[in-house]
């Protein structure tokens, strides 16, 4: 898909400010310049508008109405999915919001997914129903409307106005659907999508509901198709030294009935600060008809000379490329798309590895799940681009997207950090359904320069058979036909074996089995280039020195790895040693909810990261840093609190990429000893509260030094965001690291104390965590309304010839003498075909008009139904299934009010009836944040209202200093969104 733009500001456009109204005008334009003249001051801006539309959501939880389709009849769909369906009640969510990490965990639920009670065995928790209204200006008529979802888990149904438009089932991959037929352009829309996550994708955790984003975009009926250009550079030898070319695609989609002439310019911009930056970089321009009802592509092709800025992981230098589409014989914009895209060459070489712009380039890779503290699968945009960078502060130059579709999000992040992706497919599968998901997964992913290399599957259990080659083959002919600039690999846990998919892929893959296997393979298939496509599965706890089963830590030691994988050091010194290995991705960069291996219950989230949940470090991530960065370091460990220890031998290990480390207790020499390349060293030191600590020499010279203190007890807290200015756009965040110190400020390296948070200012806290695997603090507290009920009787009931215009809906109007009625049976009091008014009172006290909300159930409305309160409509209910409910607040006063529902029974018995009441939802009371600390740490993440200002968070625990931290939300525009 074209992107949106990025936090670091850099990103693409497919919006423009202020656009509702130019589209506007823009549109009645086109709409008539088909036919006539463009008029003279037209504005020349293209019609396209991509607004984003995560806010104000209403969200509940529960299978309560089926899927809401209905087959029979078209725009007839029932409950939630239908017009008239009230969703007074619902809870109000702003996406992307996943619904499982707000549930409390389970013993009895998937240990693989988390212990989270959603999946097969918990049908309550695992259907969601969201909806959203929105209003479109009539201008919008004539123009094309899509609604996009980057990703749903999972199973989602889509109905808009009723209709149905759509049933999507991997929560991975994007889709879209084209809603214009549907739409109700000058008035009132309603989207609902059902969520079913009663099945599972993977063997992790993977969340429930719409966890990524949700776009409105509108074009012109001639305009780019959706994920319509695609450029790609190619050079002689694959060398960019050499002469090479930029190949760019637009693909036009026309709508209408009758061919239309168009314009395509296509303007490169180079990237900021570089000599092809500071000028227009080329411009290219082609006039073409695109025939009715149909697409066409073009391909331009642009020689490459000189001062090309190549894209690299310590370059990433971007270029913008600008496809205009105007018309010719009508004049008019009618379409504008920026494209952000990198140039630079990727291939692997069977003795030589990856190469990147035409040198070998080791892979010094994770693999990661989209799941973080605080907030499961649903990451706000910022959360990407900050585990990134911790990816990065390790020298990790490149991660495998496991098992399935990014987000994409996640690699604009990538693009504009540097880092390398191997670009993964969920299912293996050359069925109709999955190779169009595969294609679409392409068409969305392919201008990312960050991404290097498609994988199409994982692990898949007929990868040696014949016919998971013939369909393995399928789908890499798919993905060299939709990219001709990048191979295919496939993740095989399969030692020496050639037979099935890796008799066909472009690059063997890797899981596991590293040793003999893989240098018999490399010498009996020489021309096949490989790549570690997961290694390492070493399991460790952040801050823990000794295997505890009870209590589900491992040590962080780097000694412990399920039998078929690795320690750290033995994975990647087997890898460094190997240049044609390409380098390789250790599993997993970031710790995630479920697959607690080596342990079950209690524990709850894996322990194969290299960082936490929280993306705190744990030890093994400087012996990373030490081989795959370029700094000079030093790392000691474990820490110095060993309280009733002393003089006993404690086993210290020191990470560094110096030549020698000499070590140092309270000031005493413990000697020096040379550092092995890709290992650590260690000592043996007899424990002594203090300093332990240790330089880092080369080259006869001390470039790094580290200490390990014993420290005191803890005494207060400290707060440390990573940004303490943040945006006021509604989706900025701070991620604060939450520290517990002693009265020097030291971080109390065992200190697991309980910290209570409060917020204020315009921001709201997302989520909190720890990265303790085995704690069962919520990560999430929502604020619930408190609420009251108050049940309508009294009910009197007039038969009427018909239900339009009554009189009998009156505020005032005298029902004494009506029939007093039960609304409470179980069916109505009407026989078929009879219309009736029936009304009741309802006193409203003055506390009760003070409440947030108020809301009007009724159990049954049996068919159709008007409801007013003081006469004034409220809604309707066309679906007798639906026990409708109805925001009333505004509608009432002080005292006496009148509520009244006109009522048509069509057949059967029916009326009003199962009940009726007012729930009366007070102000939420502010939810009651807290975390304890894990090993001295915890996180909090604080996303920024729409207004500037400051934000305060405020934290307090028994026996330690408060204290309290400031984030400036500044003001800043938010992304152009439906309001
Ligand atoms: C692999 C699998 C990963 C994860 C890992 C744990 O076989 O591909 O998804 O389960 O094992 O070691």
């Amino acid at each position: 898909m074209q992107s949106s733009s990025s936090p670091t500001g850099i990103g693409t456009k497919g919006h423009r400010p202020n656009s509702a109204r130019v589209a506007g005008v823009a549109m009645l334009l086109f709409a008539t310049c088909l036919l006539t003249a463009r008029p003279a001051g037209a504005e020349a801006t293209a019609p396209r508008e991509r607004l984003l539309l995560d806010f104000g959501w209403k969200f509940h939880l529960g299978n309560d109405w089926g899927t809401g389709e209905d087959l029979g009849k078209a725009g007839s769909s029932r409950g939630p999915a239908g017009r008239s369906f009230s969703d007074a009640s619902w809870r109000t969510v702003n996406l992307p919001h996943d619904w499982a990490v707000e549930l409390p965990f389970d013993r009895e639920a998937d240990t693989s997914h988390g212990f989270k009670p959603v999946g097969p065995g918990f049908p309550t928790n695992s259907v969601g129903w969201y909806r959203r209204t929105f209003e479109l200006p009539q201008e919008d008529a004539g123009k094309r409307l899509w609604l996009e979802f980057d990703g749903v888990f999972r199973d989602g149904r889509v109905f808009v106005n009723g209709y149905f438009v759509g049933h999507h089932e991997s929560g991975y991959s994007s889709f879209r659907y084209d809603i214009t037929d549907v739409a109700n352009c000058g008035g009132r829309n309603v989207v609902a999508v059902r969520v079913d996550a009663s099945q599972f994708e993977g063997w992790f955790y993977e969340g429930a509901g719409i966890y990524r984003h949700v776009w409105l975009v509108k074009t012109a009926p001639v305009a780019i198709a959706p994920d319509g250009v695609f450029v790609y550079s190619k050079f002689k030898d694959n060398l960019p030294q050499k002469p090479g070319a930029l190949h760019i695609q637009a693909r036009l989609k026309n709508t209408l009935t009758h061919a239309v002439s168009v314009a395509v310019t296509q303007i490169i911009y180079g990237p900021p600060g570089t000599i092809a930056g500071t000028n227009l970089f080329r411009k290219l321009e082609r006039k073409v008809t695109v025939p009715p009802l149909s697409e066409i592509e073009i391909t331009n092709v642009v020689k490459l000379r000189k001062y090309i800025a190549l894209w690299s992981p310590e370059s990433p230098r971007l270029y913008k490329l600008v496809t205009l589409v105007s018309g010719l014989s009508v004049g008019g914009p009618f379409d504008e798309v920026e494209t952000a895209f990198g140039i630079r060459t990727v291939g692997f070489d069977p003795d030589k590895g990856f190469l990147l712009n035409g040198h070998p380039y080791e892979l010094k890779g994770t693999c990661n799940h989209q799941d973080h503290a605080g907030v499961g699968a649903a990451l706000p945009d910022r959360l990407q681009y900050f585990r990134i960078a911790k990816l990065k502060e390790m020298g990790d130059n490149a991660i495998r997207t496991s098992h399935n579709a990014p987000t994409p999000e996640l690699l604009e992040a990538c693009d504009h950090l540097g880092m390398l992706v191997m670009d993964e497919n969920r299912l293996l599968g050359s069925d109709a359904a999955n190779l169009a998901r595969l294609a679409d997964q392409i068409r969305r992913d392919r201008n990312h320069p960050s991404v290097v290399v498609w994988s199409i599957a994982n692990e898949e259990g007929v990868q040696t058979s014949a016919t998971g080659g013939r369909i393995a083959a399928t789908m890499q002919n798919l993905v060299h036909q939709l990219d001709p600039s990048r191979r295919v690999t496939y993740a095989a846990n399969v030692g020496d074996t050639f037979q099935g998919i890796n008799g066909i892929i472009d690059v063997r893959g890797w899981n596991y089995h590293i040793g003999d296997d893989m240098d018999r393979y490399h010498q009996q298939h020489p021309t096949q280039p490989e790549v570690g496509t997961e290694q390492a599965s070493t399991v460790c706890t952040r801050g823990i020195y000794a295997n505890d089963r009870e209590r589900g830590y491992v040590s962080a030691y780097d000694d412990n790895a399920p039998p078929w994988a690795h320690t750290t050091e033995v994975w990647w010194k087997f890898f460094a040693a190997r240049l044609w290995l390409s380098g390789g991705f250790a599993w997993t960069g970031f710790d995630y909810r479920g697959e607690p291996t080596p342990y079950g219950w209690p524990c709850i989230n894996s322990h194969f990261g290299i960082l936490d949940t929280c993306g705190f470090p744990k030890d093994n991530f400087f012996y990373y840093q030490a081989w795959w960065g370029d700094q000079p370091m030093v790392h000691l460990l474990p820490h110095w609190n060993w309280p009733g220890q002393e003089g006993q031998d404690i086993d210290v290990r020191c990470f560094s990429n110096c030549d020698e480390v000499e070590l140092f207790l309270n000031g005493q020499s413990l000697g020096r000893q040379t550092m092995p390349r890709n290992s650590h060293l260690r000592w043996k030191v007899k424990y002594a509260p203090g300093t332990l600590a240790a330089k880092g020499i080369k080259a006869g010279q001390v470039v790094a030094a580290t200490q390990v203190e014993t420290t005191g007890a803890p005494a207060a807290i400290r707060l440390t965001p990573d940004r303490a200015t943040i945006n006021a756009d509604g989706e900025d965040i701070s991620v604060i690291t939450v520290a517990v110190t002693d009265t020097q400020g030291r971080v109390v390296p065992v200190a697991n104390n309980l910290v209570n948070f409060e917020l204020s200012g315009p921001g709201h806290i997302l989520g909190v965590g720890n990265g303790d695997p085995s704690c069962h603090e919520p990560d999430i507290y929502l604020s619930k309304p408190p609420t009251r009920t108050v049940a309508l009787d009294g009910w009197r009931m007039q038969l009427v010839p018909d239900t339009k215009d009554r009189p009998e809906v009156a505020e005032n109007f005298r029902e004494r003498n009506w029939r007093r009625v039960d609304v409470r049976a179980e069916s109505g009091p009407l026989r078929p075909d009879e219309s009736a008014v029936f009304r009741t009172r309802f006193v409203a006290t003055a506390e009760d008009l003070a409440a947030t909300n108020l809301v009007l159930h009724i159990g049954m409305i049996d068919d159709d139904g008007w409801v007013y309160v003081n006469g004034q409509l409220v809604g309707e209910s066309h679906d007798w299934q639906s026990s409708p409910s109805f925001a009333i607040r505004k509608f009432l006063h002080a005292g006496d009010n009148t509520i009244a529902v006109a009522v048509k029974n069509n057949e059967g018995q029916g009326g009003l009836n199962k009940g009726a009441s007012v729930e009366i939802q007070d102000k939420p009371v502010l939810a009651d944040w807290k975390r304890s600390a894990f090993n001295g740490l915890a996180q909090v993440i604080v996303q920024a209202a729409r207004e500037a200002g400051e934000i305060k968070l405020a934290a307090r625990a028994a026996d330690l200093t408060a204290t309290t931290l400031t984030i400036q939300s500044q003001p800043h525009a938010a992304r152009a969104a439906v309001p």
